[in-house]
């Protein structure tokens, strides 16, 4: 970027998206998540977005944006292991078209949290999953045409810890020993996947979806708090990015060992999607899990969300920053808020977006920002009480409804846009 380019902030190509995920929108009895949460049996479809996907494609058009990161339904796709639903696949073609139709640029997630239930049985620690979620990858590679932005796992450290150390979603497991070795085969399969990724399609970009958040010690003086802030975040934020150009995969668990574990990912990656939502603070507490205990505190004056998380846009900046030294391009991926007060999602988005220009003034190399999400939708551990929507969704009726934030959303796309 020339320092002239750089000083206009946002380039005329800056991506200005919406992201989702399938299931938050369309549910799908197939998967793992229907059965696991059970307050989805009343509303097994949600929005009914399978359905309903031409209207709310529709509102993409008028919101102006000129991407869109959407996900496919494994288990919608592939509902038994040896059975492959051609209509499922037919229907995320004919989403694709219909963007492309409208100038939009489609970013295409191919694992978003959920599984088909014949694959959770044995979940990613089994070495089998490797070829399972190949084979579903090779089969959507080839098959759908018109996508060059493809993220293969969406946070799959959140997916580790919710799976795998907390316990909280599917597959529920809590053990250190398996997370790892399912850790290693998520990466293992996004190393493949980059590949067949781009032997099919050369000029693709592809990453993962990193979800990044910004850690402080609960209280500054207390070297026990530092250093669970500092293990946190290598642990949550930097692992990953450092696997990424090294190719080995540095854990550490607070009073455990550290473990190198070679991961075949190093440079697989063409873009790096960054999640960004909030800020920790952290402290040590022995009766706590590992020690850490962990709160959202309204320290900037900007309130917490719906989900209590902190508003805290410098955050941003200090996670944008760290993912610029992998040396590749930024993309937010996601960043929303859950409330039903559009002047605080309004601030959200502006006092985001505003990190986001000044980061791009100086040099860091941003090219797009998503918000989380279209409509109100399914939280996973929330239900349907977290809105996230630009447009507001009836869950009797299932009516969406234009907010206050849409038409702000719409606006700083065209403000901050150099056409
Ligand atoms: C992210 C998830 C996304 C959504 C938002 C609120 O961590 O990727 O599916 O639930 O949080």
């Amino acid at each position: 970027m020339t320092p002239r380019e750089r000083a206009k902030g946002f380039p005329s190509d800056f991506l200005w998206g919406i992201a989702t995920s399938a299931f938050q929108l369309e549910g799908s009895l197939n998967a793992d998540w229907a059965s696991w949460d059970k307050t989805l049996n009343e509303k097994p479809d949600v929005t009914n977005h399978y359905d309903l996907y031409k209207e709310d494609l529709r509102l993409l058009k008028d919101l102006g944006v000129n991407s869109y990161r959407f996900s496919l339904e494994w288990s919608r796709i592939q509902p038994e292991e040896d059975v492959w639903d051609y209509d499922a696949i037919a229907h995320y073609q004919e989403i694709i078209d219909i963007l492309l139709e409208n100038n939009i640029e489609p970013m295409v997630t191919i694992h978003h949290f959920t599984h088909p239930l014949w694959f959770i049985k044995k979940a990613w620690h089994d070495d089998a999953s490797i070829e399972k979620f190949l084979t579903y990858t090779k089969k959507m590679v080839s098959m759908l045409t018109g996508v060059r932005y493809w993220i293969t796992f969406n946070e799959p450290y959140v997916l580790i810890l919710g799976g795998y150390l907390e316990g909280c979603m599917p597959p529920g497991i809590r053990d250190v020993s398996l997370a790892v070795k399912a850790l290693k085969n998520i990466l293992v399969c996004h190393g493949q996947a980059y590949d067949v990724i781009h032997s099919h399609i050369p000029d693709a970009m592809v990453s993962v979806a990193h979800n990044m958040a910004a850690f402080n010690p609960w209280h500054r003086w207390n070297p026990a708090d530092k250093l669970i802030s500092r293990i946190a975040r290598h642990f949550y934020n930097n692992s990953l990015l450092d696997a990424f150009s090294t190719g080995t995969l540095r854990l550490q668990f607070p009073f455990k060992k550290a473990m190198e574990i070679s991961v075949p990912i190093k440079d697989k990656i063409d873009f790096f999607g960054v999640n960004y939502y909030t800020r920790m603070h952290l402290r040590f507490n022995p009766f706590k899990k590992m020690g850490i205990e962990l709160r959202h505190r309204d320290i900037g004056g900007y309130g917490l969300t719906d989900m209590g998380w902190e508003i805290h846009p410098q955050g941003l900046e200090r996670v944008l920053k760290r993912a610029a030294r992998l040396n590749v391009p930024l993309i937010i991926t996601e960043n929303g808020i859950a409330t039903r007060d559009d002047q605080k999602k309004i601030r959200f988005m502006k006092k985001h977006i505003d990190v986001i220009e000044r980061c791009l003034k100086q040099g860091i190399d941003i090219r797009g920002y998503f918000y989380w999400s279209l409509i109100d939708n399914y939280e996973w551990l929330q239900g349907l009480d977290a809105c996230f929507g630009l447009y507001s969704v009836n869950f009797d009726t299932l009516e969406r409804k234009s907010t206050n934030a849409a038409a702000y959303y719409s606006y700083l796309i065209k403000s901050r846009s150099s056409f």
